[in-house]
C-alpha cells in the first residue's frame, strides 16, 4: 500500500478567500495575526487557528449570516457582531469565547436541538455532522423546551434522487444547500419555502428532487451540514476513513476530487475545494458516476480468440501478450512493416499515452499512431498552431472572471463541460455580455438569470461564414485593436487578410442568406465583442468538426488577434475539451506525423533525440491517420491494430465502413475495461484499468496536468502501462520503467514545454500548466503575453466554402450532434451508472413545424436517413432546434447515430464532419434494421463472452 497517497480531511476556513494582496494586522484573542484586505473576522481566526462555532458559514459560500452561532466580542464595539459577516480591520481586537458568548451560543443549539431527531449514534452523517460537533463545541448540556411542542420530525424523506436523499426532519434551514444551488451550480432548483417555523427547502417549488431542476452536481449535498442531504453510498457504506486526492476521469474540465475511502472501498468523491479547475464544484458525472469501474460487466481476464465468431478464451497475462506479440510479428512479415498500428485514447493518462506511440514507433517500426483527438479537436491542433504557433488554449478557466464579455461557439458548456459553465455562468450573473454562436438554443441562451445579448442561431456547416461577418463588421467598422496588430502581428499576412475579409461579400448583408442569421444581429455581436475591454471566446466541437473545422479555428484566433483579446488575463481563445486527456493525448505525440510536443517527424534533430533516448531508429516518414487506417484495411492492406481505451465502433462517422474495417484486419487487440462495440470485433481482448486504479496524469483543456492517484489496486493485476511495455518487449523492443513517473521524467526530458514537469513538482503545486520549463518554472496560467509563441501572430485568410454536404429534396434536413450532461461520449462508463435514470436513450430533437409537416408525434419512432445509411429513433418535439435542423446525441449504440453520419472530414485534418449530415426524417412504427443488426451482433457477442465466462 506504499503507493497509495492518503491525504487528511479537507479543512474548511468559514468563509471564502477574499482575493487580495494587500494584508492588514489584527489581533485574534490577544493573538496578532495578518490577513488579506476583505478577510472576514472568522476566516481570521480560522488561519490564526481558532475554529470559531458556525452552521451557516461554509468556505465555498459568500457568507450569510443567518444562524447567529459564530457571534464574537470586537473591542470598541456593541453587540455581538456575526464573525462571518464581518470584515477585518486593521488593529480589530476579536474576543471569540466569553461567557456571554458561550450562553448565546447554546441557546442557539438549544433551539436548533429542541427540533432535531436525536438519532444521532444511527445517523448516516454520525461523525461527520457539524450540528453534532456544534453541540459539542458548546457545550450543550441540556435542551430546556421538551419534545412536545411543534416540530418537523415526522417530514417524509424524498428519496427519489438516485445519489442523494433528503430528510427534511433533520433540516436547520440553514440555507447553505439553496445558496450552493445558486452560487456554485448556478441552477437555482432549490428555494427556502415559508416563513419561520414554516420554513422549509425545496426543489422546484415542492416536487420530488428527481422532477424538479436538479442536475445532481451535488453541490447541496457537499454543503449540507446535518444528514439532510446526504450521499446514498455514505449511508450504505457508512463514513469514509481515508481520502486520496486525484483527478476526474471525464470531460476536459478535470475536476480535482478526493476519492474518500473506507480500506480500498470507495465510499464517494468529493469536490477538491484546492482543486485549481473546479474549486470544490462537481457535476453529476464526476460526483457520482463512478460505480462503472466496479461493474460486473467488468472484465478483468485477458482473452484470446482467432475469429470473431469464436467464443472467448480465458488465458493468463503472459499467453495472451506472447500471443498478441506473435499474431502482430506474423502480420508484419506477411504484409510489411507498415500494415500495423496503434489508436490511443484520450480517457488514458499521460504516461500511458505516451508510452502507445513510443511502442508504434519504437516496436512496431513505423508511425501509425493517432489518437481519438483525430474526431474532435485536431482542428484545434492544426488552425492554432498555424495563427499563433501553440496548438493549445490561452487561458486558465479562472481567467473567464475577468472577461467582460463571452462568447460561446459550438460548444454547450452546461452539458458537455458543467463544472466550467457553473463558474462562466456566474461571471454572467455578474453582468458580462453574452453571445452565442450555436444552431440550437442551448441552455446558457435563456436560463435563471443568465441570457444571451445575442443568439446567433446560424445553419449548420456556416461557422466560417459567420466568423467572416463577424470580422468585416469589426474591420469595417473601425473596431480592430490597430496597435495590437501592428506590434504583435506579421503585417503582410494581416494587409492580405484584412483586404480579403474587408470584401462586401463577406459582409453581413451578404452572408445572412447563406447563414440564416440576420445582419444586425452579426453586427450587434460583433460590436459587443470588439468594443469590451475583455474578450474572451470559448468554443468547442461544433467548431471542429466541420469540413471547414481548421479554417473556423483560424477565424477564430483571427477575431481574438484583430480585436486584441490575447496575451492576458480576462481574453483568449479557449477550446473546451471533450474528454479528460484529449490535450494531452495530443501533447503525447500520438499523432501519425507528430512526436511529442508537437514537433514534425521530419525535422532529423528531434528524431535524433527521441532515436537516442530510445536506443531505435525512427521512421521518418508519417504513418496512417484514423481514417486511412480503416480505407487501408478495407483495401486490404492494414491488417492489426492496437487499440487502447478507444471504442472506434461508436465512435467515429460511418459505422459501416469502420465495422467493415475492422472485420477485414488479421489482429485487432483490444485494451478496455467491457466489450465495448470494437472488442466485438477484437481477437485479444486486454483488461484495462479504471482511473482509480492507476496513477498518472491527465491534461485538461487549460494545459493543466494533474496527478491521477491509485485508489485501489488494478482488478486486472496489470496498469495498462505495463501491460503496453509487456507487448512491447514481446515485439522485441524492452522498455525498463518501474513506476509511471519515470515514463513523465523520460517526457520531461524529451519535450520543451514539459521540462520541468515531475510527480515531484506535482506534489508540490497540485497541478501544472504547460508549458513549464526554465523560462515559466511553475507553469503558464495564460499563453501568448507579449509575444506569440510563433514570434508574431500570423492572420490566415477564411474564405467560406460550403460542405459537400447539402440538402436537397431527398435529404432536406441537417442534422447535427452533441452530448447530454449526465452521459459520458459512447456511454460506455455512464450507462453502468445510476445515471441512466437521467438519459436512457439519444432522441431526435425536431422543431414542431417539421414534425407536424411530417405527422411525427413526441415520442414517436422516426426514420433518420442519409446518404451513409439509416436507423430509427424516438422523437424529441421542441423548438431548441430550428426549422429543418435536427440534432441528436450517440451514447448509445442502438441509436446508431453514427450510421448516417458521413466519411466527410476537414480538410486538412481529416477531423469528421459530425455536425452537418442531410437526411431525411419520417415516421415509423418500430426500431429499424440497424437496431435489429445491433441486437443480432451483441447477442452473439455476448453469448461468445460468457462461454469464456462460464
Ligand atoms: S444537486 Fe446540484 S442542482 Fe441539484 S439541488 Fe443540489 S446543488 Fe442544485
Ligand atoms: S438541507 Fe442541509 S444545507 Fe439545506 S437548509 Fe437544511 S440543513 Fe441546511
Ligand atoms: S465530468 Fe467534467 S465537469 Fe464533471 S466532475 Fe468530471 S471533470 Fe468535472
Ligand atoms: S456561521 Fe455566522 S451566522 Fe451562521
Amino acid at each position: 500500500m506504499d503507493n497509495f497517497y492518503r491525504v487528511g480531511a479537507e479543512q474548511d476556513l468559514g468563509t471564502p478567500a477574499s482575493g487580495n494582496t494587500e494584508l492588514i494586522g489584527l489581533y485574534i484573542d490577544g493573538c496578532e495575526i495578518a490577513v488579506p484586505v476583505g478577510t472576514s473576522v472568522m476566516r481570521a481566526a480560522a488561519l490564526a487557528g481558532t475554529q470559531i462555532p458556525k452552521l451557516c458559514a461554509t468556505e465555498d459560500l459568500e457568507a450569510f449570516g443567518s444562524c447567529r452561532l459564530c457571534l464574537v466580542e470586537i473591542e470598541g464595539r456593541p453587540g455581538h457582531p456575526a464573525s462571518c459577516t464581518t470584515l477585518a480591520e486593521e488593529g480589530m481586537s476579536v474576543r471569540t469565547q466569553s461567557p456571554r458568548l458561550e450562553e448565546l451560543r447554546r441557546n442557539v443549539m438549544e433551539l436548533y436541538i429542541s427540533d432535531h431527531p436525536l438519532d444521532c449514534l444511527t445517523c448516516a452523517a454520525n461523525g461527520d455532522c457539524e450540528l453534532q460537533d456544534m453541540a459539542g463545541v458548546v457545550g450543550l448540556r441540556e435542551v430546556r423546551y421538551g419534545d412536545t411542542g411543534a416540530n418537523h420530525l415526522a417530514k417524509a424523506k424524498d428519496e427519489t434522487a438516485p445519489y442523494f436523499s433528503f430528510d427534511p426532519a433533520k433540516c436547520i434551514v440553514c440555507s447553505r444547500c439553496v445558496r450552493a444551488c445558486e452560487e456554485q451550480q448556478g441552477t437555482f432548483a432549490l428555494t427556502i419555502e415559508g416563513r419561520g417555523f414554516d420554513s422549509q427547502v425545496v426543489a422546484s417549488q415542492a416536487d420530488d428532487f428527481i422532477d424538479s431542476e436538479c442536475v445532481s452536481c451535488g453541490a447541496c449535498v457537499k454543503a449540507c451540514p446535518t444528514a439532510t442531504l446526504i450521499e446514498k453510498s455514505v449511508v450504505e457504506q457508512g463514513q469514509p476513513t481515508s481520502a486520496v486526492i486525484t483527478t476526474c476521469a471525464y470531460c476536459g474540465v478535470g475536476c480535482s476530487f478526493r476519492a474518500e475511502l473506507q480500506g480500498d472501498q470507495l465510499v464517494r468523491m468529493v469536490p477538491n475545494r484546492d482543486g485549481h479547475a473546479n474549486h470544490g464544484h462537481a457535476c453529476v458525472k464526476g460526483r457520482f458516476a463512478f460505480g462503472y469501474a466496479s461493474h460486473p460487466d467488468r472484465i478483468t481476464t485477458p482473452m484470446i480468440r482467432d475469429s470473431i465468431h469464436d467464443p472467448w478464451q480465458k488465458v493468463s497475462w503472459d499467453e495472451a501478450i506472447t500471443h498478441a506479440a506473435q499474431r502482430l510479428q506474423a502480420i508484419q512479415k506477411q504484409y510489411g512493416r507498415k500494415s500495423i498500428g496503434g489508436i490511443t485514447s484520450s480517457r488514458c493518462t499521460n504516461e500511458e499515452v505516451y508510452l502507445v506511440q513510443k511502442f508504434v514507433r519504437a516496436a512496431m517500426g513505423n508511425n501509425n499512431v493517432d489518437t481519438c483527438a483525430r474526431v474532435c479537436h485536431s482542428p484545434t491542433g492544426y488552425g492554432l498552431k498555424t495563427t499563433l504557433g501553440e496548438s493549445a488554449g490561452t487561458q486558465t478557466f479562472d481567467s473567464v472572471m475577468q472577461a467582460d464579455v463571452i462568447m460561446v461557439i459550438g460548444s454547450n458548456p452546461t452539458t458537455a463541460h458543467p463544472v466550467f459553465a457553473s463558474q462562466m455562468k456566474r461571471r454572467l450573473r455578474q453582468g458580462a455580455g453574452l453571445i452565442v454562436v450555436d444552431p440550437r438554443a442551448i441552455e446558457l441562451v435563456n436560463s435563471p438569470h443568465v441570457r444571451a445579448d445575442h443568439h446567433l442561431q446560424l445553419r449548420p456547416g456556416t461557422n466560417v461564414a459567420v466568423i467572416n461577418a463577424l470580422a468585416h463588421t469589426i474591420i469595417t467598422e473601425g473596431l480592430e485593436d490597430k496597435d495590437f496588430i501592428a506590434e504583435r502581428c506579421e503585417d503582410e499576412a494581416y494587409q492580405v487578410w484584412r483586404t480579403f475579409i474587408s470584401q462586401q461579400g463577406n459582409s453581413p448583408e451578404a452572408l445572412a442568406e447563406i447563414t440564416g442569421v440576420d445582419a444586425e444581429t452579426v453586427r450587434a455581436a460583433a460590436r459587443l465583442y470588439a468594443n469590451a475591454p475583455n474578450g474572451a471566446i470559448y468554443y468547442g466541437l461544433g467548431v471542429t468538426e466541420h469540413s471547414q473545422g481548421s479554417t473556423m479555428v483560424m477565424g477564430i484566433a483571427n477575431l481574438a488577434m484583430a480585436t486584441g483579446n490575447l496575451g492576458r488575463e480576462g481574453v483568449g481563445v479557449n477550446p473546451l475539451r471533450g474528454q479528460n486527456n484529449v490535450q494531452g493525448s495530443c501533447d503525447m505525440g500520438s499523432f501519425p506525423h507528430e512526436l511529442p510536443g508537437y514537433r514534425h517527424l521530419s525535422d532529423a534533430t528531434t528524431r535524433e533525440l527521441f532515436e537516442k533516448e530510445w536506443q531505435v531508429s525512427l521512421d521518418p516518414e508519417p504513418g496512417y491517420r484514423i481514417p486511412n487506417m480503416f480505407d487501408a484495411a478495407v483495401a486490404g492492406e492494414y491488417k492489426g491494430l492496437y487499440i487502447q481505451g478507444e471504442d472506434v465502433a461508436q465512435s467515429d462517422p460511418d459505422i459501416h465502413h469502420v465495422h467493415a474495417a475492422l472485420s477485414a484486419m488479421e489482429c485487432v487487440i483490444v485494451q478496455d475495461l467491457f466489450l465495448n462495440e470494437t472488442a466485438k470485433f477484437a481477437h485479444v481482448f486486454l483488461p484495462g484499468s479504471s482511473f482509480l486504479e492507476k496513477d498518472g496524469t491527465f491534461t485538461n483543456a487549460e494545459r493543466r496536468i494533474s496527478p491521477v492517484r491509485k485508489v485501489m489496486e488494478p482488478l486486472s493485476g496489470m496498469a495498462e502501462w505495463e501491460v503496453t511495455a509487456a507487448l512491447s518487449k514481446a515485439m522485441g523492443y524492452e522498455m525498463h520503467y518501474r513506476h509511471p513517473s519515470e515514463i513523465m521524467d523520460e517526457i520531461a526530458r524529451l519535450t520543451p514545454t514539459f521540462r520541468n514537469v515531475s510527480y515531484a513538482k506535482l506534489d508540490e503545486m497540485g497541478s501544472i500548466q504547460w508549458p513549464c520549463n526554465a523560462d515559466h518554472p511553475d507553469g503558464t496560467p495564460f499563453m501568448h503575453e507579449g509575444e506569440f509563441v510563433r514570434g508574431k501572430g500570423f492572420f490566415a485568410p477564411t474564405p467560406y466554402v460550403a460542405s459537400d454536404e447539402r440538402c436537397n429534396s431527398k435529404y432536406p434536413l441537417l442534422l447535427t450532434t452533441g452530448r447530454s450532461l449526465s452521459q459520458y461520449n459512447v456511454g460506455a462508463q455512464t450507462r453502468r451508472t445510476e445515471n441512466m435514470l437521467f438519459h436512457n436513450e439519444d432522441r431526435i430533437e425536431i422543431h414542431p413545424t417539421d414534425a407536424e409537416t411530417r405527422g411525427i408525434s413526441d415520442g414517436g419512432w422516426v426514420g433518420i436517413k442519409s446518404r451513409a445509411g439509416d436507423t430509427v429513433l424516438r422523437a424529441l418535439v421542441t423548438d431548441r432546434v430550428q426549422p429543418g435542423v435536427v440534432y441528436t446525441t450517440f451514447h448509445h449504440p442502438e441509436s446508431g447515430a453514427n450510421v448516417v453520419t458521413t466519411d466527410n472530414s476537414d480538410w486538412a485534418t481529416n477531423c469528421p464532419e459530425y455536425k452537418v449530415t442531410a437526411v431525411q426524417a419520417y415516421p415509423v412504427s418500430q426500431p429499424g434494421d440497424w437496431q435489429d443488426s445491433f441486437k443480432r451482433v451483441d447477442k452473439e457477442q455476448r453469448e461468445l463472452l460468457e462461454a469464456a465466462r462460464s
